[in-house]
């Protein structure tokens, strides 16, 4: 029943071509373009308000009920509740943080950090992992693949230790992810490939091999896992009573996230579940700031589908020409040519959104300040605290305004960045973070060496604490 209602769409609305949801495709096959799930909801009959789903609160020792994917099935309805694949991704946390709010200037209770560290692979991704995983149950694929950051190919070989439904392949750039992610990659058992290159040139190669050896790829070109990122912000509606914020900030790599999220808006608002669709703010790290050239510095729009495709084939040729790689201590957006840029451009239209750059200065401030709150994060995710910062000052978000930050990745996730920040050794601090251009820790916290001595020490903690 399911799969004869929903389908996959070309996002082209010249192209507009569609297929089957039991197709494994990353592209339309007319046009290349990217695509999309869609529904055929006058049939689906979809739930009329969001206080349906909380009938499933109650239902907690149901793994689909108890997944903070699974629980809005209702509104990513491509495969029937026998197939849906969970390990516990979602139980995520919506957190008031009036401390990281008056940091960036906002009044108090105006300001909310989604921690999307909290999933069982660390970071956001399985929110998307467990819908490619589902996706790829019913087409019964074996292997999947994907080049990553660190954090997808974590949460790959995560989903493939746990259910053993596909062995996971995984491309990275050599010294290119964090040792935390790494360590996940490896003790999970992936068959991991280190490429001579970055992020771009294991994304170009990655799509080459799973075409050439028919293998799963589950990188965010794939429309299924959007469809599971979508329920990010279902969680933060329902963590909100359901009334939409005034404003989403999230980091942007792939821009696999703030599509997902403008799919999302898009659907909750023509289903009229809810009324008023939140703007959006998508943060490049300043080293890698594709979007924000593109969108904020020549004026790249959705212009109702006729994307000025020639803009971004030269913006491209000048990174090539110019030689330039994408670089920025927040390692998981290191990205220069985000596979999902027109579907992040659409997504900016539907949210009136806007782009900004922080530097990796602003990151490893802003993550200290999300640190001092609790929880904290890893350098990516702070670039939202950094960008809504930044909007406030510009007068972009006002200081009542309600504001979420998506926080991507959890703080353990790349500790060599937080060490480095907080050192009291100026060498080490220098050759970590002083290549970064980041000059100073206005808030770091510096450990106290004393001898092993106990008045000494006494005498430390009285003068330090
Ligand atoms: N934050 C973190 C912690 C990430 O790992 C990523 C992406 C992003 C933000 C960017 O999200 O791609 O949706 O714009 N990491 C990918 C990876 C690229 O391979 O793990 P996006």
């Amino acid at each position: 029943m399911f799969q004869e209602l929903a389908f996959q769409k070309c996002i082209s609305p010249a192209c507009g071509a569609t297929y089957g949801v039991d197709e494994v495709r990353v592209a339309c096959g007319r046009c290349g373009d990217l695509l999309d799930v869609e529904y055929d909801w006058d049939r689906l009959q979809p739930p009329d308000s969001l206080r349906y789903f909380e009938q499933w609160w109650g239902q907690r020792r149901v793994p689909t009920r108890f997944s903070g994917v699974w629980r809005f099935h209702e509104l990513l309805p491509y495969a029937s509740t026998e197939s849906l694949v969970t390990v516990g991704e979602g139980q995520t946390l919506l957190q008031q943080s009036d401390g990281v709010g008056a940091y960036i200037g906002l009044k108090s209770g105006r300001l909310h950090l989604e921690y999307e560290g909290m999933n069982p692979s660390g970071s956001f991704k399985d929110n998307g992992m467990s819908a490619a995983f589902t996706h790829a149950r019913l087409t019964g694929a074996s292997r999947a693949a994907c080049a990553s950051t660190g954090n997808t190919s974590a949460s790959l070989a995560m989903y493939s230790a746990v259910t053993r439904l596909m062995k996971a392949v995984i491309f990275i750039g050599s010294g290119k992810i964090s040792y935390g992610k790494l360590s996940q990659a490896l003790e999970y058992g992936a068959l991991t490939v280190q490429i001579e290159g970055d992020f771009d040139d294991a994304m170009a190669r990655v799509q080459e091999v799973s075409r050439d050896l028919g293998i799963y790829l589950v990188n965010s070109v794939n429309p299924f896992r959007l469809e599971g990122q979508k329920t990010i912000m279902f969680r933060v509606l329902e963590a909100l009573n359901w009334e939409p914020p005034d404003w989403i900030v999230v980091p942007g790599g792939n821009l696999g996230n703030s599509s997902a999220f403008g799919k999302a808006f898009a659907e909750l608002f023509k289903l009229g579940l809810i009324s008023r669709v939140p703007r959006l703010a998508v943060i490049n790290a300043s080293g890698a700031d594709t979007l924000y050239e593109l969108v904020t510095r020549r004026g790249l729009r959705w212009n109702r589908g006729r994307i000025d495709k020639q803009l971004i084939a030269d913006y491209y040729r000048e990174l090539d020409e110019r030689h330039k790689k994408a670089s920025t201590i927040a390692s998981a957006i290191e990205i220069n040519r985000p596979v999902n840029l027109r579907k992040c451009v659409r997504a900016l239209e539907v949210c009136d959104g806007v782009v900004r750059q922080v530097t990796d200065q602003d990151i490893l401030d802003a993550k200290a300040q999300v640190g001092a709150g609790g929880f904290g994060c890893e350098p990516a995710s702070a670039a939202s605290v950094a960008g809504a910062k930044q909007l406030v000052r510009e007068g972009v978000i006002g200081p009542d305004e309600r504001v979420v930050c998506v926080l991507t990745g959890h703080q353990l996730k790349d500790p060599t960045a937080t060490v480095a920040y907080h050192t009291t050794d100026e060498e080490h601090f220098k050759k970590v973070l002083g290549s970064r251009g980041v000059e100073r820790a206005a808030f770091a916290n510096h450990a106290v060496a004393v001898p092993n001595d106990l008045n000494q020490i006494i005498q430390a903690i009285e003068q330090h604490g």
